[in-house]
């Protein structure tokens, strides 16, 4: 629904962008440098290899190639004239493809900044967005890429169906078994990304901590060591799983009372309830008269056919001289709480002399143990990134990856290439609202009226023309409630981009904000910045200490 909703107003924006002629702003490749940096311009191919793998399922071991098609092109709405970007082509598909390094990259000494873009041109609710960072050693079998290809980590965006998150996943290694375990930032940011381009960085530091970021705002920062799921160290001791509650052991903490015997006046059948003796039949009540009587008005339908229905009886309605009297028929005593009834007897209830508590397994200590202090710096090197993803939605665009040190060179290059992009499409959202101020309510001044013409204006459609006016208000036909739903669902982030819209370029923050225990509650709290978010928070950049 919010999709369909989404793609009116991108189509209505899209003509609007045109209709202005404002010349674009042209493409050029960054002078930033990192020991990774693609912006798919047209050497491409030297560095990228599509997979020829084929992948099993965990489940049911069905084997599926790779046939998700890959294209370098501009995207469907073009913002910047000969940016291109990477696009997964192929709906229901599953896509691979990967990307060496020149030489590998580790953890050890500086911090991996992880940046890129990531545009759901189609929307849709199914389909993964995340890149992995691939062990070094791959790089000899690039068309192998697949699913089982060792990764360190994975990051980036995944629309779940339903759900969205961004996954913060690392592969840690066992350093007494030498397995390697999934480890899972938990919980995972989960942002709204709509259709507009998102850009999502990720910086991991070899003192442990990271933070990672949605279009230029925290989302959350923290330590590996904390934030992960399972952790990365296991627990110092466990529960002995050989230890069994013994036969004997006594867990009942009350038991009645042996000494206690039921008093000798204590009679068990006395009843509950017994008729009240006192209570008199009321002055007035009609012995005679029956509280139901047949309907004196009801007559037999000319209908009816004695042969076929049987007998016609009127129907009973309630007799009117029992209204005016106290009671009609049999008049009954009524019953009262009989004060001799004391019920079953039981022994009370007293400590049990032989409780020896609720049992549990002795703790012994866990033969898996370990303590990793530098997980980051133990991570492997990576030699390359890696997008193997399945999706239910096409044309899912990735571009700017940025691979590197440095979380300064990767707020640059989002300052040349996603906020130019992210300010275009928040533009031409806005115009859009504008045109729609022109008639009728404004969604700002009146959201719900601007709701109301809407669906209205649906109506009206539909009653001259049924088809039209579904291909005329395709959000609103597919449902009036669901248009409902979409158009609200949407509020937040257009009042926030006709917000930004009005207001002056922000000057860039000069607050350090170097993350504190505070902050990161606060980031998990309302960890949700949207896409054109306020304008106090609008510069990309948050300086780090
Ligand atoms: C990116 O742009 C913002 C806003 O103009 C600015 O404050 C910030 O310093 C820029 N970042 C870098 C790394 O140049």
């Amino acid at each position: 629904m919010r999709s369909a909703a989404l793609s009116v107003i991108l189509a209505a924006a899209a003509a609007g962008a045109n209709a202005s002629e404002e010349p674009k702003p042209t493409f050029k490749a960054t002078e930033i440098s990192a020991p990774f940096i693609e912006q798919f311009t047209d050497d491409w191919a030297e560095r990228w290899t599509p997979s020829e793998a084929t992948k099993k399922t965990p489940v049911g071991g069905e084997t599926f190639s790779y046939i998700g098609q890959w294209k370098v092109e501009e995207p469907e709405t073009v913002l910047i004239e000969g940016d291109k970007g990477l696009v997964a082509k192929s709906k229901a598909a599953h896509h691979a493809i990967s990307a060496p390094f020149g030489s590998a990259v580790d953890f050890s000494e500086k911090p991996l900044v992880v940046q890129y873009e990531v545009k759901y041109q189609k929307g849709g609710n199914c389909g993964g967005g995340y890149i992995k960072l691939l062990a070094d050693g791959f790089q000899t079998s690039g068309k192998e890429f697949a699913d089982t290809t060792p990764w360190v980590v994975m990051f980036g965006p995944d629309l779940t169906c339903p759900g969205n998150k961004v996954h913060f996943i690392f592969r840690h290694k066992n350093p007494i078994t030498g397995e390697y375990e999934e480890k899972h930032l938990s919980p995972a940011p989960k942002p709204a990304f709509g259709k507009d381009t998102n850009l999502y960085t990720l910086a991991i530091n070899p003192d442990n901590t990271y933070e990672v970021r949605f279009n230029g705002l925290v989302q959350k920062v923290g330590n590996v060591l904390e934030d992960f799921e399972p952790a990365v160290n296991p627990p110092e001791f466990i529960d002995d799983p050989e230890d069994r509650k013994p036969e004997d052991w006594v867990d009942k903490k009350k038991i009645p009372d042996p000494d206690a015997v039921k008093p000798d006046d204590w009679d068990e059948n006395e009843p509950y309830e017994i008729p009240d003796e006192d209570a008199v039949k009321p002055e007035g009540w009609l012995d005679n008269e029956p509280e139901m009587i047949p309907d004196p008005e009801a007559e037999k339908p000319e209908e009816w056919d004695d042969e076929e229905d049987g007998d016609w009886v009127a129907p009973l309605v309630r007799n009117p001289a029992c209204d005016v009297a106290p009671g009609c028929g049999e008049w009954k005593r009524p019953y009262k709480a009989n004060p001799k009834y004391k019920g079953k007897w039981y022994a009370p209830m007293i400590d049990n002399p032989e409780y020896k508590g609720e049992w549990k397994p002795r703790r012994i200590p866990n033969p898996g143990y370990f303590q990793d202090l530098e997980p980051v710096k133990n991570l492997d090197k990576i030699g390359g990134v890696g997008i193997e993803l399945w999706t239910m939605t096409e044309d899912i665009l990735f571009n700017n990856i940025y691979v590197g040190h440095s979380i300064a060179d990767a707020e640059l290059l989002g300052n040349e290439t996603w906020v130019v992009k992210h300010q275009l499409e928040a533009a031409a959202t806005a115009k859009v609202l504008e045109l729609d101020q022109e008639e009728g309510p404004s969604f700002k001044e009146d959201p719900l009226g601007f709701v109301r013409k809407k669906v209205t204006d649906f109506i009206d459609a539909a009653s001259a023309d049924p088809v039209g006016a579904f291909m005329a208000y395709p959000a609103t036909g597919a449902g009036l409630i669901g248009s409902f739903i979409a158009v609200f669902g949407l509020l937040g982030v257009l009042v926030s981009l006709i917000g930004s819209s009005q207001k002056p370029v922000p000057k860039p923050s000069k607050k350090t904000d170097a993350p504190t225990p505070d902050d990161e509650k606060k980031d998990e709290k309302a960890p949700v910045a949207p896409a054109g978010g306020k304008s106090k928070e609008e510069t990309p950049v948050k300086k780090r200490k």
